[in-house]
């Protein structure tokens, strides 16, 4: 089967980026990407392709080449579900804030509307792809509100998650470790897992393109996030041992990773791993096993979340204990919000836990970082609802100059591994803040023998302080 037109619900950071990039690759299918706000796809449309509603390196390129050809951007959902031979559902599936497993398993909500969206409004047969990273299972759910419609049409569920990184989204799609199709075993179902793999062929080698069952797919998604993150904090608990007993967790993660068996990709000690995913998608896994009775394997995965929670409480700390015990009044500097560097999302970020426990002992935070936006950082720190959004812009301050950010600040947090950061004028840094001037690297951006040098305390993770 030759797919001629493709719909994705949902214009988001996955949404986004993935059809752009299948937009590019497939010149010859229609894609129409849709969202039910209206804000976010006006932006993905703007004329100045510099307001994309995201930003990662290389995703401007690919929208100036594809959009307006074979690309699209609507917020028509009804229309372009009726015209697409496949759709993606590719909508957020947040932790549940509310009722039975609140705080762990995966908020469905969304899915099921756009489920339903699919079902009311579909007359002709279709494949639902679904893109968002989903409890395993789900697939299940998707095909009982589909398969009673009652107009005869005919559904075929696939599996298909992302694995790309934000920041390097746009290389990761164009050239992914593997892409993951999981699909039902019946002639229909190998059919549709068919007319998924060629869209991807157009660029990505058949050896590299996995099939799978459905749960697989569904499970091995959710099992990725949680390696990785896994790893994340496994080392973040051994900079803490690191830090008492002489060793550099730099050096430990050198000497580990070249063990081929360990590898040497993501044992970068940090003040803690963030973003949408990691957090979200190990509580499901959490959530997952408890309600299959086992016990062991949900307390193991825990453990991973708890570590990285102990990690930003501890570089918060550190921060108070260093600054004589008390933050009251000072001005702490943050480099970085976002939760990894080339990127503006700031969801889950540790700058923001790290800067409400500092707010709690009366700090004052001027926050610098070169992608994320003021009304961003209010937003995150209004939503923890931990004090009033009056006293947030109170003692917070946004600043779009470095240099002017540290003036007179009692110490620089680094959260965030913005490349420019090793590129400012320390020296003159160094003149504009109080002394002792402190500098707390969370990400170990800086060399630390030049820092000492230029007269800086310095203090960066996993390593001896
Ligand atoms: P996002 O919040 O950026 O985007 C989701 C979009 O879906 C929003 O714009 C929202 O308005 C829209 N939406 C919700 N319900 C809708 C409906 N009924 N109709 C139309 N639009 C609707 O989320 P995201 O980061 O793109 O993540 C989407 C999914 O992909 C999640 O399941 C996530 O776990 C997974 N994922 C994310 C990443 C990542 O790097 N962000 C990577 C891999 C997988
Ligand atoms: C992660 C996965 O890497 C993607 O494969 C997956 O598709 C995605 O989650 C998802 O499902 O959402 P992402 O969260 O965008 O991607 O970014 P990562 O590069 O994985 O970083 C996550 C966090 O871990 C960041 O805060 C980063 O700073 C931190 N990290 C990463 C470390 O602290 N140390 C490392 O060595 C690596």
């Amino acid at each position: 089967m030759k797919i001629q037109n493709v719909c994705c619900i949902g214009a988001g950071y996955v949404g986004g980026p993935t059809m752009a990039v299948l937009a590019l690759k497939n010149p010859d299918i229609k894609i129409t990407v849709v969202d039910i706000n209206k804000v976010r796809i006006a932006a993905w449309n703007d004329s100045d392709f510099n307001n994309l509603p995201i930003y990662e390196p290389g995703l401007k390129e690919v929208v100036q080449e594809a959009r307006g050809r074979n690309l699209f951007f609507s917020t028509d959902v009804e229309k372009a579900i009726d015209e697409a031979e496949m759709i993606f559902i590719s909508v957020n599936t947040p932790t549940k804030t509310y009722g039975k497993g609140k705080g762990m398993a995966a908020d469905l909500k969304y899915i099921e509307l756009s489920a339903r969206q699919i079902a009311k409004v579909a007359t002709t047969d279709k494949i639902v792809v679904e893109k968002s990273t989903l409890p395993v299972r789900t697939a299940q759910a998707i095909k009982n509100i589909l398969d009673h419609t009652g107009n005869g049409v005919k559904f075929q569920i696939l599996s298909n998650p992302e694995f790309l990184a934000e920041g390097t989204a746009v290389q990761d799609l164009l050239n992914p470790d593997r892409v993951l199709i999981g699909g039902e075993e019946s002639e229909d179902g190998k059919e549709a897992i068919e007319a998924l793999v060629n869209i991807y062929a157009t660029w990505i080698s058949r050896e590299k393109i996995l099939t799978t069952n459905v749960w697989s797919s569904e499970l091995s998604k959710l099992v990725a996030n949680a390696f990785l993150a896994q790893r994340v904090s496994s080392i973040n608990a051994i900079s803490e041992l690191c830090e008492v007993t002489g060793a550099d967790v730099s050096e430990v993660s050198k000497a580990i990773g070249m063990d081929s068996r360990i590898g040497p990709k993501f044992l970068q000690a940090s003040v803690g791993f963030g973003g949408s995913c990691f957090q979200k998608d190990i509580l499901n896994l959490v959530y997952i096993a408890k309600s299959y009775g086992l016990n062991e394997v949900a307390d193991y995965w825990e453990q991973v979340i708890i570590m990285n929670d102990h990690q930003k409480n501890r570089f918060a700390e550190n921060i108070v204990s260093k600054l004589y015990n008390t933050v009251s009044g000072k001005k702490i500097t943050f480099f970085g919000w976002a939760f990894k560097k080339d990127t503006n999302d700031t969801r889950e970020s540790a700058a923001i836990y790290v800067a409400d426990a500092l707010l709690d002992e009366q700090a004052e935070i001027t926050v610098y970082d070169p992608k994320v936006s003021e009304e961003r950082i209010y937003a995150d720190l209004d939503y923890l609802n931990t004090r009033s959004p009056e006293e947030n812009r109170r003692l917070v301050k946004i600043v779009n100059d470095p240099y002017i950010a540290c003036q007179n600040a009692h110490a620089i947090a680094i959260l965030t591994e913005w490349d420019e950061f090793k590129e400012f004028n320390w020296h003159k840094i160094y003149s504009s803040v109080i002394k002792p001037a402190f500098v707390f690297d969370g990400r170990k951006v800086l060399d630390g023998r030049t820092m000492k040098q230029l007269g800086f305390q310095y203090t960066a993770i996993g390593v001896s302080i």
